[in-house]
């Protein structure tokens, strides 16, 4: 176990060489099965999914110990665990600024970028697989990983891509408004389970959450129909911060009734969801919730998901407030340094990793 994750299995090609490359076709590895297919679900009765959309949560209304605030983060994780948010205090130039930033950086010729190549051992860098099973079905994008926070585990400079020459510095002023704002979530959400507002915070770590920054870069496809550009999945840690692309769109969220619905991203908001450790945490109250990336053939495609995460060393388990006779915990304590292990051998796999973690153990999981 602990040697597959030095290396990648295969060789590691950039979607975006591919992509460039003007191919028709696009190489059998990214061809998913018919069933993972982007039209797989779609019927005539949910085709047209625009007056469909995710919740909105206004962040600017009122005080953050709103009554109204709580309830409407209560409905929208309960209801859909993915909401966009609105008057969030992030400053608009700043999140253009960030955007952009790794924007440039995807632009850059190859070998620019190639000095940053990552490992499965930490992912820090520039990526193009998630995952280490040999012959897996790739997704159709390249990536670029970072760890913001705490300050132990930030990532050091070599890391951190010479060019654009503001990108180091955008980042870290993107990622310090952007944990703010996961700690006023936080509060929100430990308001709108009953609990006290700092309880999250305190179970997740305190100060010492983390917090990691990856720049999605999805090119253009050929042959979009057939493959994804992040297969479906959950996000394991705590809460995701997603800055979308300004122009096109590619997230879609799978709802209750199985139907995917693509996100339309609001001018200046952020798209909001819940994480595994959240639905760990709460006794499965709330439920992270599977989401993907489509891509087309005519535009590429960048977001930057900022991943607010448990300190790894303490170990995460249902909040016995939430624990009842009728409601007994569903899993087992575990540490998010354990699950993220756990998480990056298999690569994205919908739900299934928490799924099966429910009632044993993640050591055995990790053998
Ligand atoms: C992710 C993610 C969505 C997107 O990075 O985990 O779900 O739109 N990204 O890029
Ligand atoms: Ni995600």
């Amino acid at each position: 176990m602990a040697d597959c994750m030095q290396e990648w299995p295969e060789p590691v090609v950039r979607v975006q060489s591919l992509a460039e490359s003007g191919l028709a076709a696009i190489p059998r590895c990214y061809v998913k099965p018919p069933c993972d297919r982007p039209a797989a679900h779609v019927d005539a009765v949910h085709d047209d999914d625009d007056d469909i959309s995710i919740p909105v949560v206004d962040f600017g209304a009122g005080d953050d110990d709103d009554v109204g605030l709580a309830e409407a983060v209560a409905a929208a994780c309960r209801d859909w665990g993915f909401f966009q948010v609105v008057n969030h205090g992030v400053k608009p130039e700043l999140m253009r600024a960030a955007r952009e930033a790794w924007r440039g950086f995807f632009r850059q010729p190859l070998p620019a970028k190639q000095r940053y190549a990552n490992s499965p051992r930490t992912y820090e860098g520039y990526g193009s697989r998630l995952g280490v099973e040999k012959g897996a079905i790739l997704d159709w994008g390249d990536y670029y990983f970072l760890h913001l926070s705490p300050a132990a585990a930030k990532s050091p400079d070599k890391y951190w891509p010479e060019n654009p020459g503001v990108c180091k510095e955008v980042s870290e002023e993107y990622g310090e408004e952007v944990i703010r704002l996961c700690e006023r979530l936080m509060r929100a959400l430990s308001a709108s389970l009953g609990l006290d507002e700092t309880r999250f915070q305190e179970a997740f770590g305190g100060a010492e959450c983390g917090a990691c920054l990856r720049a999605n870069y999805y090119p253009r496809c050929p042959q979009p129909d057939l493959t994804l550009g992040l297969s479906a999945h959950s996000d394991p840690g705590v809460l995701t911060v997603l800055l979308a692309d300004d122009h096109v769109r590619g997230l879609q969220v799978r709802r209750r009734d199985g139907h995917w619905v693509t996100v339309q991203p609001l001018p200046d908001a952020f798209i909001v969801n819940v994480g595994d450790q959240i639905q760990i945490l709460s006794n499965s109250m709330y439920k992270s919730v599977e989401h993907r990336v489509i891509v087309n053939a005519e535009e590429e495609r960048i977001s930057l998901a900022l991943f607010y995460n448990p300190r790894g060393d303490i170990p995460v388990a249902p909040a016995p407030e939430l624990v009842t006779p009728e409601r007994p915990s569903l899993y087992p304590p575990m540490t998010f340094d354990e699950y993220r292990v756990y998480v990056r051998k298999n690569g994205p796999k919908g739900k299934a990793q928490l799924e099966a973690l429910k009632g044993q153990s993640i050591t055995e999981n990790n053998e």
